[in-house]
């Protein structure tokens, strides 16, 4: 079917195949060749499907904004934004206004890491200081280190920048900081623009670094001059124990990015990020180019928030609303996937990831699991190179304890149809065993 999403077939044109959509767009000779290697992330792709009332959506990472008490919000932005009125809605300055840079470098300081607020600036969202520092960092054909598979939003981010991506493969230790340490000694020293790591409750794996690999991938770094960008915006969400320190905390040369967003609310986009002062000069020049400064409005109301309301009891509730999830989705998995198939164990965080034989493509299995009324996202996706097809990821944050499990039960059912078809060829001695197949026959390795 061809219908038109404009007024005019000429402008763009739609031709709907199944799932498939082909855009033809007749501005394609007027985009920088920059966006070619800029994928649409798979994830918005599948919020038309997961918004559908009878699909149980295991896809996004969207925090449970529900436990964050709406009406103290309010009441708190109410009497903010009336005695601050002329900042709100003003201009504001580009690095974010002091008084929450103090309440970061406090939030900071809890974590073992200690900076003042002019070590710091606010941004859009952990977002766009991704984006900033690939901008200001990345050269194209640049060589930058990150893990596999990795966090969407940075490979959507830096893409643009058009840099040569390796990616470090994970165990259920986090990155395999032996491997890290055979790809800096090809790449030499001060071959790497930089090394992007999510140390905590990683997203899409869901695994920690250990602390032994959290010190060497430090020494790896210095010894071969590669600056470390470290993205926690988990570290707080840890279901047992206080929240986990981050690098930072262990070298102060680590350019630091957190987030508002699972901490209060994605909606105000608020992030920030710490570093070394020049590093701060720079994104700030670079932050100026791009909006020239972050909304004063959502700054007053965060300011407001972490100052005025329980908002560490309101944490607490999120981390016990998500501990439960994830029991809900473990308790699931273990009762409902087939043994072929493993998966990590978050403690914190968002996300499990799933292993399944090399056989089943996660793209093909996405678009029967959506009939069946379930979504993920696929393990591609969070590579850059197409691997971990074989892979999935499965959000616990946003479903409800008992729709994680019915969830499951509906994704099992999808898995175990391709299973028989894949046992059946295993038995018929026409496919390798998993360990057979494996590269470098490291079967703990998380897809790729
Ligand atoms: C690892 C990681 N980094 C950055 C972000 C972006 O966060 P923000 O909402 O602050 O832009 C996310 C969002 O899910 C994330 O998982």
């Amino acid at each position: 079917m061809l219908r038109c999403a404009q007024s005019s077939a000429e402008e763009e044109a739609v031709v709907d195949m199944g799932t498939a959509r082909i855009l033809f767009d007749k501005w394609q000779d007027s985009y920088a060749a920059r966006m070619d290697s800029v994928r649409s992330s798979a994830i918005r792709d599948l919020f038309a499907a997961a918004s559908r009332p009878d699909v149980i959506s295991l896809s996004g990472g969207m925090p449970d904004v529900a436990s964050v008490p709406a009406f103290d919000v309010a009441r708190v932005a109410h009497d903010a934004i009336e005695e601050h009125s002329a900042l709100a809605l003003q201009y504001g300055s580009s690095e974010g206004r002091p008084g929450l840079r103090l309440i970061v470098a406090e939030l900071m300081a809890e974590s073992g890491v200690r900076l003042g607020p002019d070590d710091l600036i606010i941004t859009t969202g952990a977002q766009q200081a991704l984006d900033l520092l690939g901008k200001i960092m990345i050269d194209r054909g640049d060589t930058i280190i990150t893990e596999g598979p990795t966090y969407v939003g940075a490979l959507q981010a830096f893409s643009a920048y058009r840099p040569n991506i390796v990616c470090i493969p994970m165990d259920d230790g986090g990155m395999r900081v032996d491997l890290l340490e055979r790809e800096l000694e090809r790449i030499g020293p001060g071959g790497a623009k930089f090394l992007y790591t999510i140390p905590n409750f990683q997203n899409p794996a869901g695994v920690t670094l250990t602390p032994e690999r959290r010190r060497r991938l430090l020494e790896l770094t210095h010894e071969y001059r590669v600056p470390v960008i470290e993205d926690d915006p988990y570290g707080r969400l840890r279901f047992d124990g206080g929240h986990v320190k981050p690098l930072k905390a262990l070298d102060d040369e680590v350019v630091y990015v957190g987030t508002f967003s699972k901490i209060f609310a994605p909606g105000l986009r608020l992030g920030w990020m710490a570093a070394p002062r020049p590093i701060v000069g720079k994104v700030l020049l670079a932050k100026q180019a791009a909006d020239l400064c972050g909304s004063a409005f959502t700054q007053v109301i965060a300011e407001a928030y972490f100052s005025k309301t329980r908002w560490r009891r309101v944490l607490q509730e999120l981390t016990r609303v998500y501990h439960e999830r994830r029991d809900a989705m473990l308790e699931a998995l273990e009762e409902h996937f087939p043994p072929e198939v493993r998966w990590t164990v978050p403690q914190g965080g968002f996300f499990i990831w799933v292993i399944m034989p090399r056989f089943i493509d996660s793209n093909t299995l996405l678009a029967e699991a959506v009939e069946h009324g379930v979504t993920f996202v696929p393990g591609d996706g969070f590579f850059p190179d197409g691997r971990g097809r074989n892979c999935m990821r499965l959000a616990f944050c946003y479903a409800e304890p008992d729709a994680i499990r019915e969830g499951i039960q509906r994704l099992a059912e999808v898995l175990e149809d391709r299973l028989e078809l894949y046992r059946a060829f295993l038995n018929a001695g026409a496919l390798p065993g998993e360990s057979d197949a494996s590269t470098a026959g490291d079967t703990r390795a998380l897809g790729g």
